[in-house]
């Protein structure tokens, strides 16, 4: 248990939440450990996409905890930013899988708008004798844009809002509400609206790490329609350094993209991770992995064909991507290689009838 009576020796107390998801466990490590005069504070309710396994490095740090708690319930957002004397916000916790958002769009909308909503109104009751102190930033997504054509501009943070799936209209809705809290009550609010990202402790459900479960498993690829779909590929450490910026340089109410301009077919990506995942095997010889077969599926309802990204805006507050996709790409596909027990523990019950249902042939 925290020793909360040390609270106030902490420059800046943030409550991050999501943290133990994807994203927001990298968005925790990069935090404390660059900042160990702030308090982390990883909110998060541990729904199926969380694992505090994802935090063990930095779970004993005297700038961390973690407190189980969920964004729907007021109450329990309230609590933390009492307890913890909560300065600023980095929010994460969401709903985040597409496919999901398709078969069970509600929740999408109790996690992703009123989650939201609640911890705007906390957050501006907590914050309200000074808002320029306190600092909301909201990890949103480019599917906010809807899809682009082939030759089409990459997203700029003046594109119209034109989400297609219950996934975007509700991170769209969540966006709305963080900027509506801006300019109605001066909230001091910074959005980044960000491209797919990809590296170590990803949840088996998206694209790449997908793959890689698969072609370990020697199961099948799944590619929807004709894989000729278009993503922007960001290494998710260069999207921490990004989330960084903002949160410390960012103007207030302005959104910023973020991506790799690293634009890939499904087809690309998936290719170069069976050429990655054959080699690196032959170099370490742990498994018997047989050439994975590429199955092509019905197409995902109202799959947007290509996201790309416009950085000119975060280019111009100091952000640019560490490293190459070739490499980042390859490390990721070694950490999953050296952290199969992370995958077998991920991949458990839950996720084999997740699989079923999904791609219909299971096994
Ligand atoms: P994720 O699904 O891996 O993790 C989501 C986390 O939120 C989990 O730890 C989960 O337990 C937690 N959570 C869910 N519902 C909650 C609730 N009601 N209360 C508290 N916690 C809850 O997601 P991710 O891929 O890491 O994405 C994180 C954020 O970044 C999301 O807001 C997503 O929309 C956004 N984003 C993701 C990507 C991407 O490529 N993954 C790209 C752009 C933006
Ligand atoms: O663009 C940012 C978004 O990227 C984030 O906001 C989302 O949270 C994140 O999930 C991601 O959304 P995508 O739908 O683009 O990611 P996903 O990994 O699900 O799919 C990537 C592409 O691969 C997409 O065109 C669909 C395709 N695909 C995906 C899966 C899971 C397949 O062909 N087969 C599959 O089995």
């Amino acid at each position: 248990m925290f020793d909360t009576t040390k609270i106030d020796s902490f420059k800046k107390r943030i409550m991050i939440t999501g943290g133990a998801g994807f994203i927001g466990s990298h968005c925790c490590r990069y935090f404390v450990n660059k900042y160990p005069d702030y308090l982390i504070v990883n909110f998060d309710a541990l729904t199926y996409a969380g694992n505090l396994g994802n935090l063990r490095d930095i779970e004993t740090k005297d700038n961390y905890c973690f407190v189980l708690g969920d964004i729907r319930k007021s109450e329990e957002v309230s609590r933390i930013f009492e307890r913890y004397k909560i300065t600023d916000v980095i929010h994460l916790a969401a709903e985040s899988h597409v496919d999901r958002s398709i078969k069970n769009p509600n929740v999408f909308v109790e996690t992703n708008v009123l989650g939201t909503l609640n911890l705007l109104n906390v957050a501006k009751e907590f914050w309200k004798e000074d808002y320029s102190k306190h600092r909301f930033h909201h990890v949103s997504t480019d599917e906010v844009y809807g899809s682009l054509s082939e030759n089409e501009h990459p997203f700029k943070e003046t594109n119209k809002y034109m989400p297609h799936s219950p996934y975007s209209a509700s991170k769209a809705s969540s966006d709305h509400f963080v900027r509506a809290f801006h300019d109605t009550y001066g909230l001091n609010v910074t959005i980044s609206n960000c491209s797919n990202n990809y590296g170590p402790n990803q949840f088996p459900e998206k694209l790449i790490p997908l793959v890689i479960n698969n072609i370990l498993n020697s199961k099948e690829i799944p590619v929807y329609g004709n894989g000729l779909n278009i993503r922007d590929w960001l290494y998710v450490e260069d999207h921490t350094s990004a989330i960084d910026l903002i949160f410390h340089e960012g103007i207030n109410g302005e959104t910023y993209n973020v991506g790799g301009h690293n634009e890939k077919t499904n087809l690309d990506i998936i290719n170069d991770l069976i050429d990655l995942t054959l080699e690196v095997n032959k170099k370490t010889l742990k498994n018997v992995i047989l050439k994975p077969r590429i199955n092509f599926i019905q197409d995902r309802l109202g799959h947007d064909k290509r996201y790309a990204i416009d950085n000119t805006k975060i280019k111009a507050l100091g952000w640019k991507p560490a490293n190459s996709y070739k490499k980042n790409l390859e490390k990721t596909v070694r950490w999953y290689f050296k952290n199969q027990k992370w995958l077998e523990d991920v991949t458990n019950k839950e996720y084999q009838n997740y699989y079923k249902t999904m791609y219909k042939n299971g096994e």
